[in-house]
């Protein structure tokens, strides 16, 4: 029998709908801008096809237990996680893992949503012609000016935080639904222009060589761990928002179906991302290794030499501003959702408090790039010496809490949860076994790898 859990909260209207937010959760700026640029500082294809098998293998058993788990306690992660752990006889330290979910989704959003800030200033400085005929250095200083003057980031930030608590203040289907409803539509159909654009005045040809072209000599370790932990960050497994979104799941929909289409969706995104991306960087005679500037530097030079650069530009910044809002919903709803639960306070008071708060604790990634940008607070720590807040914020969540968190969740799914119970929630038949197995065996193995080298143990025995 299905667990019947009170249900605080209200239900997507279809699994469509949390297929809709969860693709809107997965894709975002990791897809758009991480994925390229990491692809590109890793050689390209042989680093694309880890990727994707470390979605297959890590991403798609991890996602599926995540949804379970929220589905079978219909409630935030951290109160969910703690009636999970009553059901099946376990202790309740097991909402810890919630509170690591809910400190990594503030943690992330307090950075992200900067780096998001960013990439609706450019909407505005593409649409005003800015770059049109720009020369590299002069392109590259527009950037830097842009960060040295920290009420300017802090303009940016504050505006996407408002975005975030607009649409989550409103709720499940009048907010975070409605807003997907138009928002991933939009976002498949810039992304199609973007690379039909790449297509008709870009070195295609190039660009499809790079991504599936696999030299794997050019494959360190190092760059399969860096494919293994961004599996998670673009799949925005590991702290509770996909678990909170499966909360919201209605007990028909099938679980692993829309656990594959979500992935796959996020895949699609990131290499249509990269063919839309390098293509017309290749075309204007630069190379893919740009490193984290290719979006904000790279990009909007490669744009200004462009026909109708300006205007291809701005829908593409307006994309990664879309895809930065639907993420950065994600990251808030685990701890709105426990507000709602746990104090007396209505959505909106909930979802306030809780943006004010990150906001607040975005100043710090703000003034990392201008007032704070020679403080290094890990400094006496040698890997970390050169480390700003902005850095340590960013290396924290991705690199240790979403890896832990994910590990904590196949444990608990694979070896706490009781066989029935799983097997109950997810319905699957024959491939249930298979989950099971990849759960208990492969996913924790690999990303024990995974925190590990964000530990820097492996670094520490100099083996990387
Ligand atoms: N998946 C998002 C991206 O690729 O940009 C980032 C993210 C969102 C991570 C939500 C974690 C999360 F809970």
């Amino acid at each position: 029998m299905a667990y019947q859990g009170k249900p605080i909260h209200a239900e997507w209207s279809s699994s469509f709908a949390f297929i809709l937010a969860a693709t809107g959760s997965a894709v975002g700026l990791g897809n758009i801008w991480k994925f390229p640029y990491i692809a590109g500082e890793n050689g390209g294809g042989a680093f694309v096809l880890v990727y994707l098998a470390c979605i297959a293998v890590i991403g798609i058993p991890v996602m599926m237990a995540e949804t379970m788990l929220g589905r079978r306690s219909r409630q935030s992660p951290i109160n969910g996680l703690a009636s999970l752990a009553d059901q099946e006889n376990l202790s309740r330290r097991w909402s810890g893992l919630g509170w690591l979910g809910v400190a990594a989704g503030f943690l992330i959003l307090s950075f992200y949503s900067v780096v998001a800030g960013w990439a609706v200033a450019y909407v505005f400085k593409m649409a005003a012609g800015t770059f049109t005929g720009m020369e590299g250095p002069a392109v590259d200083a527009v950037f830097g000016a842009m960060l040295a003057q920290w009420h300017v980031v802090l303009g940016w930030h504050t505006l996407f935080m408002v975005l975030c608590f607009l649409v989550v203040a409103r709720g499940i289907r009048s907010g975070i639904e409605q807003a997907v409803r138009v928002l991933m539509p939009l976002l498949f159909l810039l992304l199609l222009l973007l690379v039909a654009y790449a297509y008709h005045l870009g070195d295609f040809g190039r660009g499809l060589s790079f991504m599936f072209t696999a030299d794997f000599s050019a494959l360190s370790g190092e760059a399969m761990l860096v494919a293994l932990g961004h599996a998670f960050f673009t799949l925005s497994l590991g702290m509770g928002a996909i678990m909170v979104y499966g909360s919201y799941l209605p007990r028909r929909a099938s679980i692993a179906g829309t656990t594959f289409l979500i992935a796959g969706a996020d895949t699609l995104v990131a290499l249509l991302s990269g063919l839309a991306i390098f293509p017309i960087v290749f075309a204007t005679g630069l190379e893919a290794s740009a490193g984290p500037g290719l979006l904000f530097q790279t990009l909007p030079y490669v744009f200004g030499q462009m026909p109708a650069g300006a205007f291809f530009g701005t829908l593409f910044f307006l994309l990664v501003s879309f895809a930065a809002l639907t993420s950065g919903l994600s990251l808030l709803e685990p701890a709105v959702a426990y507000l709602v639960e746990n104090r007396d306070w209505s959505r909106r008071k909930a979802t306030a408090v809780l943006t004010f708060s990150i906001w607040a604790l975005g100043l710090c990634s703000v003034f990392s790039l201008n007032l704070l940008a020679d403080f290094y607070p890990l400094g006496f720590i040698e890997p970390l010496e050169d480390k700003t807040l902005f850095d340590l914020f960013d290396g924290l969540s991705s690199n240790i809490m979403l890896p832990l968190g994910g590990l904590l969740i196949a444990l608990f799914a694979g070896w706490r949860m009781h066989q029935a119970s799983s097997r109950d929630e997810l319905a699957m038949g024959r491939g249930y076994r298979v989950w099971r197995f990849i759960v208990r065996y492969v996913s924790p193995v690999l990303i024990a790898l995974v925190l590990a080298y964000g530990l820097g143990l492996f670094q520490a025995i100099g083996l990387l």
